[in-house]
């Protein structure tokens, strides 16, 4: 196993301070996990982009608090030292700033999170300052907000002009001080994100497709792959195509079986031939 030292908040804002990025990605099962750990991951997000990636929702709504605890401690018991987020899923922290404690509270105590993320800008502020005030760390998520889509007018680049730059500029610093010690940008400008990481006093900036201005990135492990079907995001960097891989490999497994070269002796077990014959004798 991994002799990494744990990840903590210290961690993470040392490097910043050192100008080392920040490395995040998302993850939603065991093996993956195991294997983010192994490359030393800084960050790890079990984001409810699950009801996308491992659930074939065609958008993040459906996906349940039951849904991420569960996907989240596999992760956990698969990377004990990197920094685990969860996300909180639609409607398990907009409703009140009680739910936003209590769904938060149980990511903590039910899937030994270090922190917990919730999208929204300033009209989220209460929430985060709860969430914050009950000890749990808050991460803010600004720009492409996905359980917003459909207010948003779809999956698009946000801040593109002036007045709405200046609202996630605003936004900001308004989870800023509200206590958030880390804000996602999804989605917007490289320049927009170079200005808030530049005013962000107490606060880890990070992009997703928000240029390298930021104090680290994050990317959906499964656009990383290739592992999502339906879409591949102008931000994500293919690092390698295992959908490929596993695809050609189930095709030959399907053609293997279909004409008897699979198994071979190797992939099956045996029994000695004086149990056999007794077995034969038995069965008379
Ligand atoms: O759910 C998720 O993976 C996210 C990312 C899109 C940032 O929130």
């Amino acid at each position: 196993m991994s002799e990494r030292q744990k990840v903590t908040i210290r961690t993470l804002f040392s490097k910043a301070e050192k100008g080392e990025p920040i490395s995040w990605l998302t993850c939603y099962d065991y093996p993956t996990a195991y294997f983010q750990e192994q490359a030393g991951i800084d960050m790890i997000l079990v984001g409810d982009s699950l009801g996308m990636t491992m659930l074939g929702y065609d958008k993040t709504l459906p996906v349940t608090m039951d849904d991420m605890i569960r996907h989240t401690q596999a992760v956990r018991r698969g990377a004990a030292m990197a920094f685990l987020v969860g996300d909180m899923p639609y409607m398990s922290y907009q409703p009140s700033n009680e739910s936003a404690i209590r769904n938060a509270g149980r990511f903590m105590a039910e899937a030994d999170c270090d922190s917990i993320k919730l999208e929204g800008g300033g009209e989220m502020a209460h929430r985060i300052e709860a969430i914050v005030q009950a000890g749990i760390p808050a991460i803010g998520h600004l720009g492409l907000t996905p359980q917003s889509v459909s207010a948003l007018g779809g999956y698009r680049v946000q801040g593109k002009g002036a007045l709405q730059a200046k609202k996630i500029i605003d936004d900001a610093k308004t989870l800023e001080n509200a206590g958030a010690f880390a804000i996602l940008l999804e989605m917007v400008p490289d320049r927009i994100c170079k200005i808030i990481t530049e005013r962000a006093e107490n606060c880890l900036i990070l992009s997703l497709g928000s240029g390298p201005d930021a104090h680290g990135q994050l990317l959906i492990y499964h656009d990383m792959f290739g592992l999502y079907p339906k879409f591949k995001p102008k931000m994500a960097k293919v690092f390698g195509n295992a959908g490929e891989v596993i695809l050609n490999g189930l095709t030959q497994y399907v053609n293997e079986v279909g004409d008897k070269t699979f198994p071979q002796p190797e992939h099956w077990f045996t029994i000695k031939d004086e149990e056999y014959d007794e077995l034969l004798g038995l069965l008379k």
